[in-house]
């Protein structure tokens, strides 16, 4: 074990800035000794012997034989090296009213300190805990706490209900739930305990304690014997950070499937280390010390990445706001954070952008702030339309970069790399280039290679660069699906295209995957939850055009036989179903009843044909449809209802 007053570890100069297409050639050419040479900056306990290699099911595992603790990097690294008094954090919370400064010596001591706590009720190595709590710097050190314990973080966003907080107990079986007692969703205060308690009483596994961070506008219950105060965990001496292997489990994210049950996605301490800090210079070009404001939550990659461990590796400043782009208090709360903190890089999604634009059309609220610092607003998480690049480029300025990424790969994957010579300039639409480590390849049906301008299947070759998904949490058989259906590709589930330059354009999911607000959810999930209502025989959920949100959920359903149920009462016990086990962030807010679905003669519903419909696409009619009629039928009950973009705004259409 390394004491807290380990020995100072400078780490060989760095390389000044290389050229993107010599950068991304070398990372296929020889990924190992690309990637060992990138994992020569950071600080290990036991340098690794083999910088790629694999396991007897053939999975590629970065850094094994390597040793080094992700809680140590971000924080003691940075104490041991003259950042000790450096803003580590900027905690902005205008739902609560708070703004903190966090240094990197304050941040390694709550950490330490946490971290000790939670050693005493009996999380060690290997252990999972559960993070359920909003942006607050004590979810970031509860975070931090868990990686230096060597013990496996899992953060479940707020917004999710107990049913999916039960779903993740179960499969992550954790030792502890650290929550906090509620958060603030604009104005309305949202306690998160009971939330808690119902999905531990609904799991079949039950942890042995909560952790419960008491916030002063609302106070938990907590149960004797098993719930702790967080302030008593924080007592406790500090404990320094466990060198663990590379290839040992940092955290356990899940996301959406195309079924009801999510994927824990796992990642590693190494490989995740080594892909971050190599991001932060060749992709948003931060120094140690620059300003990063990341709007997302620490309960997606996004934030998990972007907030708390990227900028801590490279010894940055990261912004941690709790709040809304819009009314909180107004549609300037983003520049303000920009001209407050002197954000040098912003990082968040589309859909933030359009509720900011909604709100605010002219921009005059940017207007008030200086927005001097800013050198790039990096936009991802979901399709960013052209008008919404248009406008925020105009609005600010500075280049705006749409890139490309997933939970899975925990990291960009195609995108404009500021940091490094010779990249092409961002390009409205398109998500940009393959990063150093990605083989980014479109593909058709069979598996060959598309030509420029063919829309086909986003597929990755293999091995896929450090810091990826090694595995799936107690699946590695779901994880093998994602390679199997072309040997030696990482199929992504989105579709898109390559233009005659090069640029690479992302258009949507090929799956039952939508995104709403930036949001994944699976609609398989949602159909399982309509289909288990007693007047429900079938249903098809679609992921409709929102000029908001990207997409939002619709689900059509068809009635068993003798069921009376009216329309709009069906859909209010539906609504509330799916806000109960999902939560209120899938935004399912319309039921049409319908006689009938489209299928093709071989019984598969034909739900891209019935997003055409709703979303006013021309679309052939599918050869194979059982009853061409019923196509028509449900365009009028949409439009009856005025659902979907091509019924909402033009109802004769
Ligand atoms: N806890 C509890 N409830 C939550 C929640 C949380 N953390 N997050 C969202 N919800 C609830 C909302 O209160 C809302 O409930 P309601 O239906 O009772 O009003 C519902 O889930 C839908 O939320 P959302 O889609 O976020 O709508 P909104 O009106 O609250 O905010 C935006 C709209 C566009 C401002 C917001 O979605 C946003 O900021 N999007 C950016 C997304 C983003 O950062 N994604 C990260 C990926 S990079
Ligand atoms: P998540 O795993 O929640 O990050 O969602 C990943 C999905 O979001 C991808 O599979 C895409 O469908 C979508 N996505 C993320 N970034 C982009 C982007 N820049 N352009 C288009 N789609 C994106």
């Amino acid at each position: 074990m390394r004491g807290l007053q380990s020995p100072r570890y400078i780490p060989p100069a760095m390389k000044p800035a290389c050229s993107y297409a010599a950068t991304h050639a070398a990372s296929l050419a020889d990924p190992g000794a690309f990637w060992l040479a990138q994992a020569h900056h950071l600080h290990w306990d036991t340098r690794p012997t083999e910088p790629l290699s694999q396991d007897a099911n053939g999975t590629y595992r970065w850094f094994r034989g390597g040793e080094l603790n992700t809680s140590f990097l971000c924080l003691d690294y940075h104490v041991q090296n003259g950042r000790a008094d450096q803003p580590a954090l900027l905690y902005d919370s205008p739902v609560t009213h708070t703004q903190r400064t966090y240094t990197y010596a304050e941040l390694l001591d709550m950490t330490a300190r946490f971290a000790g706590g939670l050693r005493e009720i009996g999380v060690g190595l290997g252990d999972r805990v559960i993070i359920y709590m909003p942006n607050t710097p004590e979810a970031v050190v509860a975070m931090l706490a868990c990686a230096r314990l060597g013990a496996v973080h899992s953060v479940v966003f707020g917004g999710f209900a107990a049913h999916e907080l039960a779903v993740r107990i179960d499969d992550a079986q954790p030792r502890a739930i650290v929550c906090a007692s509620g958060g603030v969703e604009f104005d309305r205060v949202i306690p998160y305990k009971p939330l808690v308690d119902e999905a531990i009483a609904q799991a079949a596994f039950k942890p042995a304690h909560v952790v419960v961070f008491q916030r002063d506008f609302v106070t938990a219950e907590l149960q004797p014997g098993r719930d702790l105060d967080y302030q008593e965990l924080l007592r406790a001496a500090p404990v320094p950070a466990v060198p663990v292997p590379a290839t040992h489990p940092l955290y356990i994210l899940y996301t959406s499937g195309t079924t009801g049950r999510p994927k824990g996605v796992v990642r590693d301490h190494g490989g995740h280390a080594v892909a971050l800090h190599f991001s932060m210079r060749a992709i948003y070009a931060m120094e140690p010390g620059d300003v990063i404001f990341t709007g997302s939550d620490i309960g997606w990659a996004v934030g998990s990445s972007y907030i708390v461990y990227g900028p801590l590796l490279r010894g940055c400043t990261t912004v941690l706001f709790e709040g809304k782009p819009v009314r909180t208090p107004d549609a300037g709360t983003f520049w303000r954070i920009v001209e407050q903190y002197r954000v040098r890089v912003m990082f968040t999604a589309p859909t933030a952008i359009r509720a900011i634009k909604k709100e605010d059309p002219e921009g005059l609220l940017a207007k008030k702030y200086d927005l001097s610092s800013l050198r790039h607003l990096f936009l991802a998480g979901e399709r960013c339309d052209p008008a919404t690049y248009q406008w925020a480029q105009h609005l600010l300025g500075v280049p705006v970069v749409d890139h490309w990424w997933q939970t899975e790969s925990g990291w960009p994957m195609l995108a404009t790399l500021v940091g490094l010579e010779g990249m092409p300039a961002p390009r409205a639409g398109s998500a940009g280039h393959p990063v150093p480590g990605y083989d980014v390849h479109i593909l058709d049906e069979a598996g060959h290679p598309v030509p420029p301008g063919t829309t086909g299947l986003v597929a990755v070759k293999l091995p896929l660069p450090p810091g990826c998904f090694p595995t799936l949490w107690n699946d590695d058989a779901r994880y093998q699906a994602y390679l199997s259906t072309f040997p030696g590709y990482y199929l992504s589930g989105d579709g898109g295209y390559r233009d005659h330059e090069g640029y690479t354009y992302i258009m949507g999911r090929v799956d039952d995957v939508i995104n709403v607000a930036g949001h994944r959810l699976s609609t398989g999930e949602i159909e399982e939850i309509l289909a288990a209502h007693p007047a429900v025989a079938e249903c098809a959920v679609l992921g409709i055009a929102d000029p908001l949100r990207g997409q939002v959920p619709v689900g059509l359903v068809v009635l068993k036989d003798g069921q009376t149920i009216g329309e709009e009462a069906l859909e209010k016990e539906l609504i509330a179903a799916v806000r109960a086990q999902i939560g209120a962030l899938a935004c399912f807010r319309a039921v049409l009843v319908v006689k009938r679905l489209p299928k093709t003669r071989s019984g598969k519903i034909l739900r891209k044909t019935l997003r055409q419909l709703a979303d006013g696409e021309t679309f052939p009619m599918p050869p194979t449809i059982d009853d061409p009629l019923i196509l028509d039928e449900i365009r009028a009950g949409l439009q009856r209802r005025s659902i979907g973009a091509a019924f909402e705004t033009n109802p004769a259409a």
